[in-house]
């Protein structure tokens, strides 16, 4: 019989990108919280330290962007049980005709591009293993997507169809691969998204959300923790929403 005291994810190494801040952060310390080693990976050196500092846990800045930084990180690593690609960025609401190319190569280049490089590092020890977890960070923005938003929404779609793909692909070397479709959480990004800051534009986002309140990182946390722990041994290919009911 299992013992119920087990940590769920003791003795695993795990990587989680964009974990200095938001929703990041809170899979990080649910991860550590649970008996994982984590590494915590951000293109923000000052905030990437403090959370490291505060979790006992080894810092890297990384611009997942820039393959030969990913690439030669990767090199240092012997073994790693759980990638969390969670790094992302938005736009602010705009017709999109009006996005400027600058915004939307920044959007495709960490949203898509970035989780395009940590697989292309990772995967293969992962392969040699024949095991490992990765879990994408989506959005709601990908399923029920809101105007004004396009180009982030699209990118969010093309990791739920990347994370799919990769599960198809990976589960012959038993490498489970899922995703999370947060819905608005009240991170750094929610004023991007919101296009600035009020008590009637969080009334209206609110308004969207049957339970009535804004995504926590403990709720990406927890939902992280199962995915990646054996408890979801037998779950890949899926996007969980994490949204109290905004898709329903
Ligand atoms: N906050 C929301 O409303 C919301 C809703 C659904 C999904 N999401 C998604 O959740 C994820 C986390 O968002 P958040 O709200 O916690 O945002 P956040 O801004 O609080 O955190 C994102 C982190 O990613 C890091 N980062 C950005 N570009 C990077 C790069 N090139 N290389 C390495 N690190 C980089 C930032 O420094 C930051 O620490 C994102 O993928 C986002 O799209 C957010």
């Amino acid at each position: 019989m299992n013992n119920p005291n087990a940590l769920r994810l003791a003795g695993k190494t795990a990587i989680v990108t964009g974990a200095a801040s938001g929703f990041g952060a809170g899979i990080a310390r649910k991860f550590v919280a649970e008996g994982a080693k984590v590494w915590i990976v951000d293109i923000d050196a000052t905030r990437g330290e403090i959370m490291a500092q505060a979790l006992s846990m080894p810092f890297a800045r990384l611009d997942i962007c820039d393959w030969a930084a990913v690439r030669n990180f990767a090199g240092l690593m012997e073994h790693v049980d759980i990638l969390v690609n969670n790094a992302g960025v938005g736009h602010t609401p705009a017709a999109a005709e009006d996005v400027e190319a600058d915004t939307f190569d920044r959007v495709a280049n960490v949203n898509m591009r970035g989780i395009y490089h940590l697989c292309r590092a990772f995967i293969p020890k992962m392969k040699a293993a024949r095991k490992g977890a990765i879990v994408n960070i989506a959005s709601t923005a990908g399923v029920r997507p809101r105007g004004g938003l396009t180009w982030y929404n699209a990118s969010k779609g093309w990791v739920i169809t990347a994370t799919k793909s990769l599960a198809a692909e990976l589960a012959p070397f038993n490498i489970r691969v899922n995703a999370i479709n947060p819905v608005a959480g009240d991170t750094p990004l929610l004023t991007t998204f919101m296009g600035g800051d009020s008590e009637e534009l969080r009334a209206k986002f609110l308004g969207t959300i049957p339970l009535g309140r804004f995504c926590s990182p403990e709720d990406v946390g927890g939902a992280a923790c199962y995915l990646a722990s054996d408890e979801a041994a037998m779950v890949t290919g899926v996007a969980i929403e994490v949204d109290g009911g905004r898709v329903l």
